[in-house]
C-alpha cells in the first residue's frame, strides 16, 4: 500500500480516522498531554488522568500505549505516545516514528504531535516516514509483506497548517525522507545482489526516478565502468576492486543550479562488501560489511535530495565502488600502488582499503576546484570504538567542521569532531619506499591516521571528512524513528549543510 501524506489543522478528538495518534509529556508531576491533543483529553473528561494512571502511562520517550476509544471520539483507537519531558524537533522526530509503528496498518491515521513551528511539522513527519520504514524485498511469504504494507492515509495536524512555511516544510520533509529510505534500502540490499554494478544499475534507476517528469531537476549522471578507471587510472580504486570478479565501478553526479555561487564536492566510501581482503577479517567482523557502502549510499541520495529541494549550491559527487575479495588478483601487504594524481601508496593491510578509493575520488574532487569537500565514509573501527554506534566523527578543516557540526544540531544527528594531530601525518609519512605509508600496524588513533591519509589528497582546500562506521547499520532494535537496519546516517545533515551554503547566516 502506498501511503499519502496531508497536512491538516483539525481536532484530533473530531477527526475521523482508524487511529489518532497523541502526544504525552512527562511532568514531575506526572503524564501531561501536549497542547495538540488538549480536546482528545477533554473528551474523556474527569476519566483521563485514572486512565492513564491505570494504563500506566508516564510520557517518557519511546513509550506507546493502544486505546480502545469506545467513541468518545471520532477514531477508533487512541495512541499515546511518548515525548519526554521537552516537546522538541528531536523529541517529537522520535516519537512520530515511535507511532509509525505502534499502528503500522491502519487505513488512517491522524497524528496530533507538538507541530506549531515548521521546524516541528518537519519533524513530525520526517519521523513518522522513517520510522515506518521496513525492509521486506526478500521476504516471500505473503504475511510478512503485509507486516509492513504501511498506513493508508496520514494526517499531520497542526495549526500553522495553511501557513506557507509550514507547508513547505512539510513537502520538503517528504524529500528528505526519501532520501534517507533509499539509502536505508542500499544498505540493506544483500552484498551479492548490490555489487558494484548492481550499485551503479541502482544509482542509475534512482536518476532516473528523480529527473523524470515536468519540473523535475536537472541532474547529470555519469557511470565509469571498469575498462573508463583503467583508463582514467584510478589505481587506488583498482588495487581494491580487481581481486573480485564483480569489477569496480564509478558514480559522478552534478547538480548545476544558474543561481550557485558555492560549489561543493561530495565523495562517498562504497565498498559493497569487506572481506578484509587478504588482511582478511575474522569472521564475526564481517558481518554487516554489506553497509560498507553507506557513505556512497548517503551522498548520492543527497545529491538527489538537494536537487529536488532546487538548493541553490553546485554539488558535484563521487562515488568510487568496490568489492574487497580474497583472489589471485587481489593487492598485497607490500605492494606499491599509484593513485589518480600519481601519489605512491605502500599497502600495510588490505582491511584499510577505504582510503585507498577515496584518496583517488578526492583528487577528482579537486580537479573540480570546489569551494568545499566533504567526504562520508564507514572507514574506520576506532571511530566506532570511541563513538559508539549514534555519533558520528568529523574531521578536517575546523571551519568546514564547525558547519557540518551546526548542520547535523538542525538535522537531528549527532556528530562529535575528533582531532588530525601533527604525529599522525609522520605516520602516513614513514614509508621507506613510497611516497604514503597507508597503515603502520600501530593500533591508537587509527581513525585520526586514517584521515590524515586522506587529507594529503584533498590540495590544501576546505574539506571535512565523516567518519561514520556503525552508524550506517543498526544492529539492535529499533528506536524512535530508527529502525534495525540500514539507518540512512548522513543524509539529512549533508542536505542540511548544503542548505546552509546556500542560504549564509
Ligand atoms: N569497513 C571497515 C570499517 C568499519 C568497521 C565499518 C566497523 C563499519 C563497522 C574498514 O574498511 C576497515 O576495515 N577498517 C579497519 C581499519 C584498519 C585496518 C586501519 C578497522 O576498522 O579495523
Ligand atoms: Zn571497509
Ligand atoms: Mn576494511
Amino acid at each position: 500500500m502506498t501511503t499519502t501524506y496531508t497536512l491538516r489543522s483539525a481536532s484530533p478528538a473530531k477527526t475521523r480516522a482508524e487511529a489518532v495518534v497523541v502526544g504525552v509529556l512527562a511532568s514531575d508531576k506526572g503524564p501531561v498531554v501536549c497542547d495538540a491533543g488538549a480536546d482528545v483529553a477533554e473528551a474523556w473528561g474527569r476519566k483521563w488522568q485514572p486512565l492513564l494512571s491505570t494504563l500506566g502511562v508516564t510520557g517518557k520517550a519511546g513509550e506507546a500505549v493502544r486505546i480502545p476509544a469506545n467513541g468518545l471520539i471520532n477514531a477508533q483507537l487512541l495512541v499515546l505516545v511518548g515525548l519526554g519531558a521537552e516537546p522538541d524537533e528531536t523529541s517529537v522526530r522520535r516519537a512520530a516514528g515511535v507511532a509509525a509503528r505502534s499502528v503500522p496498518n491502519a487505513a488512517s491515521v491522524a497524528i496530533a504531535l507538538p507541530a506549531d513551528t515548521p521546524g516541528l511539522v518537519d519533524a513530525v513527519t520526517q519521523g513518522h516516514l522513517l520510522g515506518g520504514y521496513t525492509y521486506t524485498l526478500h521476504k516471500t511469504s505473503a504475511a510478512k509483506a503485509d507486516e509492513s504494507s504501511g498506513a493508508g492515509q496520514v494526517v499531520v495536524l497542526s495549526p500553522v497548517a495553511r501557513q506557507g512555511e509550514a507547508i513547505t516544510a512539510f513537502e520538503e520533509a517528504q524529500v528528505l525522507a526519501d532520501a534517507v529510505r533509499l539509502t536505508r534500502d542500499w544498505v540493506n540490499e544483500p552484498p551479492g545482489h548490490l555489487t558494484p554494478a548492481g550499485f551503479a544499475d541502482a544509482v542509475t534507476d534512482a536518476h532516473r526516478a528523480a529527473t523524470k517528469g515536468r519540473g523535475a531537476p536537472k541532474v547529470d549522471l555519469e557511470i565509469w565502468d571498469h575498462a573508463r578507471l583503467t583508463e582514467r587510472g584510478l589505481g587506488g580504486t583498482l588495487a581494491v576492486g580487481n581481486g573480485s570478479d564483480a569489477t569496480p565501478r564509478l558514480a559522478k553526479l552534478t547538480w548545476s543550479p544558474k543561481d550557485a555561487t558555492t560549489h561543493l564536492v561530495l565523495v562517498g566510501k562504497g565498498i559493497t562488501f569487506d572481506s578484509g581482503g587478504l588482511t582478511i577479517k575474522p569472521a564475526s567482523s564481517m558481518v554487516g560489511m554489506k553497509g560498507d557502502m553507506g557513505g556512497a549510499a548517503c551522498v548520492i541520495a543527497a545529491t538527489l535530495a538537494i536537487a529536488k529541494l532546487g538548493l541553490p549550491v553546485k554539488v558535484t559527487t563521487f562515488a568510487p565502488m568496490a568489492e574487497n575479495m580474497v583472489s589471485g588478483s587481489s593487492f598485497r601487504p607490500g605492494d606499491v600502488v599509484t593513485m589518480y594524481g600519481g601519489t605512491t601508496v605502500e599497502i600495510a593491510n588490505t582491511d584499510a582499503e577505504g582510503r585507498m578509493l577515496l584518496g583517488d575520488a578526492l583528487v577528482l574532487a579537486t580537479e573540480e576546484a570546489p569551494n568545499i569537500i566533504v567526504d562520508v565514509a564507514t572507514l574506520t573501527g576506532h571511530l566506532q570504538l570511541a563513538l559508539g554506534d549514534k555519533v558520528g566523527a568529523v574531521l578536517g578543516s575546523q571551519e568546514i567542521v564547525d558547519a557540518v557540526l551546526a548542520a547535523g544540531a538542525r538535522a537531528g544527528e549527532q556528530h562529535w569532531q575528533m582531532p588530525i594531530p601533527e604525529e599522525m601525518t609522520e605516520r602516513i609519512k614513514a614509508s621507506k619506499i613510497a611516497d604514503l605509508l597507508q597503515h603502520d600496524w600501530v593500533r591508537w588513533g587509527g581513525g585520526l591516521m586514517a584521515a590524515a591519509f586522506l587529507r594529503e589528497f584533498t590540495a590544501g582546500l576546505p574539506w571535512a571528512h565523516l567518519d561514520i562506521a556503525g552508524k550506517e547499520i543498526n544492529t539492535g532494535g529499533p528506536y524512535g524513528h530508527v529502525p534495525s537496519g540500514g539507518t540512512g546516517f548522513g543524509v539529512t545533515t549533508i542536505v542540511e549543510y548544503a542548505r546552509s551554503l546556500a542560504a549564509p547566516e
